[in-house]
């Protein structure tokens, strides 16, 4: 790994190729602050479609490698090799790749879990620790919402005593409706049901350790003692689906855990609630800009993304209070789909704001006006 010099990081990643929808999540992510340059990859165990991938994505040829070996390796030796490695393959495979660039001195981003199960935790964490020169992050993303950060402040603050109870719900509803099948398992859930690949846990991996993570993040505290129950998938079809566990945290906290792929139409759903002896806190992800913050005595207060009381949540927000956060996202669809209506060959239907919509808008605006001054109902 060379000294950083230039302003931008130069990122390397693994995994995330054309089907994998975190990949674009990161590499998006990684664009979003303009920290990072992307200038070297493998994105898929299959050399030519990594190779392909990375062209598409306007990486020169000699950096898109067949595979991470290769590419620690050379990257290690490059006076402008990549400074830190992005790591989005599937669980089990974390840990070897992590420590490929750890042995070169090379930073880490890792997509959850940590590792694929609590052998190759272990290693890893040593690893990491062994090796002064880099620094490790993990992407357990719903941490980083400002009002979750919010939330760990309020926690710190001491703004809800001492925490008594903890309860988090992740649901996902991997089956889409799909009565799952011993035929067409593979097809629907793919490595997931593949413990080599998936690790100790499909259901566990995947979203149990968002969960888990969450709740000791805000609180701070660490869990104790767990009792669980963990359903399969079905009798035949082996893999983890389903989980619920109750835990006893070290400051004699208890927390309650729901982790499922299989409710049937809760497509998705996390919230966390979390019970000290001086009030609760209550943060759901499908309305991440609020915070309930329910005092034990005096009126709830909704707590708002970058607003007065939330001021610590500003740090991590980059748009303003009452936009939600998806607002940078839906703005890129925009640019995406008039892109791509410039270079079509055919004539397809876009569902961007255009000029149509723009005459509705000023002519609403102009009713208004009129309305307003006449005091009456006015045609727009
Ligand atoms: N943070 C989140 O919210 C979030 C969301 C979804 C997935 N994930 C995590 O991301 C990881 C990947 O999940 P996914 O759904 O994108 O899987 P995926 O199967 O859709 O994609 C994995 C990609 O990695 C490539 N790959 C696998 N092994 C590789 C290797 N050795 N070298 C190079 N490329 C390799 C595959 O070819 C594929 O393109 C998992 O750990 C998953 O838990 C995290």
């Amino acid at each position: 790994m060379t000294s950083i010099q230039s302003k931008k990081l130069f990122l390397g990643i693994v995994g995330g190729g054309p089907k994998s929808w975190i990949g674009h999540v990161h590499r998006i992510a990684s664009r979003f602050d303009d920290h990072y340059e992307v200038v070297a990859g493998v994105f898929s165990r299959n050399p030519k479609l990594s190779k392909k991938f990375g062209k598409s994505l306007g990486i020169s040829a000699d950096r898109c490698y067949s595979n991470y070996k290769e590419m620690a390796e050379k990257e290690s030796v490059k006076k402008d090799g990549v400074n830190v490695v992005s790591i989005m393959t599937p669980p089990s495979s974390h840990q070897i790749i992590a420590e490929e660039f750890i042995n070169k001195n090379i930073h880490i981003i890792s997509d959850k879990p940590f590792a694929g199960n609590l052998n190759q935790a272990k290693k890893l964490y040593k690893k990491i620790k062994s090796n002064k020169k880099i620094n490790y992050a993990l992407t357990h993303n719903y941490s980083a919402y400002p009002m979750v950060r919010q939330a760990k402040h309020l926690v710190e603050k001491g703004k809800i005593g001492k925490i008594e109870y903890i309860n988090v719900e992740y649901i996902q509803d991997w089956l889409k409706g799909i009565n799952l099948t011993t035929k067409n398992a593979k097809k629907i859930l793919k490595w997931k049901i593949d413990k080599k690949i998936v690790g100790a846990s499909a259901v566990l991996n995947e979203i149990g350790s968002h969960a888990y993570h969450l709740a000791i993040y805000i609180s701070g505290l660490r869990g104790d003692k767990i009792f669980a129950d963990i359903k399969n998938f079905s009798k035949k079809i082996k893999g983890d689906a389903n989980a619920q566990a109750m835990v006893n945290f070290n400051n004699q906290a208890k927390g309650m855990f729901w982790i499922s792929s299989v409710p049937r139409g809760g497509v998705y759903g996390l919230k966390i609630r979390i019970f000290g002896s001086k009030g609760s806190l209550e943060w759901a992800q499908n309305n991440p800009g609020y915070l309930r913050f329910n005092p034990a005595r005096g009126a709830v207060r909704l707590l708002e993304k970058g607003f007065f009381e939330a001021d610590f949540s500003k740090k991590f927000t980059r748009v303003k209070y009452g936009h939600p956060e998806g607002y940078l996202d839906a703005f890129a669809n925009i640019y995406k789909e008039f892109a791509k209506s410039l270079t079509a060959k055919s004539k397809k239907r876009y569902f961007y704001p255009n000029e149509d919509e723009g005459l509705e808008t000023a002519k609403f605006i102009e009713a208004c006006k009129i309305s307003s001054r006449r005091k009456k109902w006015v045609k727009i």
